[in-house]
């Protein structure tokens, strides 16, 4: 078991304290300030998790975290060893009323399943959060969730607590604060460098496999800025105007799916043994 208490690096109780977070933030008839007075008070925790990630995630960060993840050399495993793997995560969470991390996965793909989407799309609402294994290859919590976001150009006041980013070492670097920073106009979010984090992660181990739909779905998920509040227009291209309204439409059955009844994995399994079989290799590189 890998168990993370909340500490100074790791200031959330749990990984979906974030999740909720989402939740209320874009909970509907919500208005901006509202969710600033419920950020700031309410959820200190969340508050102190935004200011480490918004500090830190600077374009060294990034490059360096892309260079020792994206080559996937973490050892090969099947989606249920590592949704397996996912699950021995423990965190401050309470083992008789949370959920799993399984249950999580299954409750998105599910939804998503009585809804009729495609099957691709199930099988990218079953490995959404896989990525969030980088927790227990050591990364904080900072490096690995929240609201995701590019780095190397100005950053968005549309991003949740822009204030924190006075203290990113970034915020000194004229390039990198001007509107197209390192990128040419309209070079498609693809070739941004995105804050590092889950999303990125799982969206290189599934490149190979899924079409663009899916792993836009996948890549920029978090990237809330972008696909709830508009921003970052001036980077993107056809490809991503295209994209943007599977990735809107993808994020309801992430923030709204949660319930509290356990899906029954054991009547559940057949189903996704065969879709997992029919997008994916038995073994996948991590
Ligand atoms: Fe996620
Ligand atoms: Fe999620």
């Amino acid at each position: 078991m890998n168990s993370i208490a909340p500490n100074a690096l790791n200031p959330l109780k749990q990984l979906e304290e974030w999740d909720d977070f989402l939740e209320g933030r874009y909970r509907e008839g919500k208005s901006e300030d509202e969710f600033r007075q419920y950020d700031a008070t309410a959820t200190p925790g969340v508050a102190e998790f935004y200011r480490l990630n918004h500090e830190n995630q600077t374009v060294d960060y990034v490059l360096g975290k892309e260079a020792e993840y994206f080559a996937l050399t973490r050892g090969s495993k099947s989606i249920w060893e590592a949704a397996e793997y996912l699950n021995t995560l423990v965190d401050d969470s309470d083992p008789d009323t949370d959920l799993t991390q399984i249950e999580h996965l299954l409750q998105t793909s599910e939804a998503m399943r009585r809804d009729g989407q495609p099957r691709w799309m199930i099988l990218v609402g079953f490995v959404h959060d896989l990525g969030k294994c980088l927790c227990l290859y050591g990364e904080p919590q900072w490096g690995v969730v929240g609201d995701t976001f590019p780095v190397g150009c100005a950053w968005s006041d549309k991003i949740v607590f822009p204030e924190y980013f006075k203290k990113n070492a970034d915020a000194s670097n004229p390039l990198y604060q001007s509107e197209y920073g390192i990128y040419e106009p309209h070079c498609g979010l693809e070739n941004v460098h995105m804050s590092f984090g889950h999303d990125g992660y799982i969206a290189e181990v599934m490149k190979p496999y899924l079409c663009d739909e899916a792993l836009y779905m996948l890549r920029f998920h978090s990237f809330y800025p972008w696909h709830s509040h508009g921003a970052y227009k001036h980077l993107e291209n056809d490809k991503d105007r295209a994209m943007l309204e599977w990735v809107k439409k993808f994020n309801p059955y992430d923030l709204y799916s949660k319930g509290h009844t356990k899906p029954d994995l054991k009547q559940l399994k057949p189903y996704y043994d065969d879709l997992f079989a029919e997008f994916l290799p038995d073994k996948l590189s991590w």
